[in-house]
């Protein structure tokens, strides 16, 4: 039996649609009700329905075997797992915003202020990568008021269609990470249960490149 640790809401819809592609029977994941176990004993398979940030923690402690979550909340919680796809959907990207008028400039701005709901990603970004010290400022949500009202200079978020930016008028100032929804793994699992596991992880990338395929083709 494998448990797999869906993101409730739009990403465990497009997992469950891929999985059904990859020619496991999904008929447990897709029954309407409130019920967070969803187990079919002859697939051998159990869904859990998780809130998004929590599903890494499920998977680092082996509660789950697998996982499909944000590449964001996956940087930001930072267990230790295998990320072993790259599903392709889920896509957007996290980015330094603010107003227009700091584009090229923020790194002359000392001491910033940066709200987010990410405060891991922002810290290791700016004091890592950018080598800058500044004051991360942790918000839960409608993070693009901060530097609105003054709160911060700038922030770290993620960015989808811009529109929330456009219409608060700000902008994209630098990219942080591209994200997209990824399939993670319990160390342990990949040994003792790869026999299960890694048929699934070859039949996964098979519909990925599928679709990535279609997808170059429109474009
Ligand atoms: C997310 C994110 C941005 C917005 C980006 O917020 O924090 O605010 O979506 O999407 P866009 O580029 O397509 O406009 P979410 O809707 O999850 O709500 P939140 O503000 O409560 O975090």
């Amino acid at each position: 039996m494998l448990t797999i640790a869906l993101s409730k809401g739009r990403l465990a819809e497009k997992a469950v649609e891929l999985l059904e592609a990859a020619g496991y029977d999904c008929t447990a994941a897709k029954e309407k009700s409130r019920r967070l176990i969803l187990e079919d004993e002859k697939a051998g398979l159990r869904f859990i329905m998780a809130k998004p940030t929590d599903v890494p923690t499920y998977v680092e402690y082996g509660a789950a075997d697998i996982g499909v979550v944000g590449k964001d909340t996956l940087l930001e919680a930072n267990r230790q797992l295998y990320e072993v796809i790259d599903l392709g959907f889920g896509k957007c990207r996290m980015c330094v915003c603010g107003p227009a008028e700091l584009k090229d400039k923020l790194d002359l701005i000392p001491n910033k202020r940066v709200a987010t709901k990410y405060p891991h990603i922002a810290s290791t970004y700016f004091e890592q990568v950018k080598k800058e010290s500044v004051e991360i400022i942790k918000l839960n949500g409608s993070i693009e008021l901060a530097p609105l009202i003054g709160l911060s200079e700038v922030i770290v978020d993620i960015v989808e269609s811009g529109r929330t930016l456009y219409e608060n008028g700000l902008d994209v100032l630098e990219t942080v990470a591209d994200i997209s929804a990824r399939v993670v793994v319990n160390r342990v699992s990949m040994n003792m249960k790869a026999a299960e596991i890694r048929p699934m992880i070859a039949k996964l990338k098979e519909q990925v490149e599928i679709l990535n395929r279609a997808e170059a083709e429109q474009n």
